[in-house]
């Protein structure tokens, strides 16, 4: 459910920039695109160019059509939010 799912600042965001654990963020939710790397059409380094950061401006000047809400559904983790101020 919803109330799993993680709030997840830049800081974080940008750990996970590898292709063993990659997320990214696509309007504001943040997804483990790991697994579906080996699958996209345009290519896993195209997809890796947005690991560990907001994908939302790139995706949206490629491919807009494509459903991400939906293809990436289980892959959710969480929702990008601001660095929390020490
Ligand atoms: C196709 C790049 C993210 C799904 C493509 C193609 C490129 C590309 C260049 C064209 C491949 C070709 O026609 O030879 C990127 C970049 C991304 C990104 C730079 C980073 C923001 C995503 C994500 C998804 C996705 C997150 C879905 C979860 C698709 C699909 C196609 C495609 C379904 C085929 C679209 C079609 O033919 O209409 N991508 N992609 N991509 N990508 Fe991505």
């Amino acid at each position: 459910g919803v109330e799993s799912l993680m709030r997840i600042p830049p800081s974080v965001l940008k750990k996970h920039n590898t292709r063993e654990d990659a997320w990214s963020v696509f309007n504001g939710k943040v997804y483990n695109i790991t697994a579906y790397l080996p699958f996209h059409p345009g290519g896993e380094k195209e997809l890796m160019r947005v690991a560990g950061r907001d994908g939302s401006k790139l995706f949206a000047s490629t491919h807009a059509w494509v459903n991400v809400d939906f293809m990436l559904d289980t892959c959710l983790v969480g929702f990008l939010v601001s660095e929390p101020s020490l």
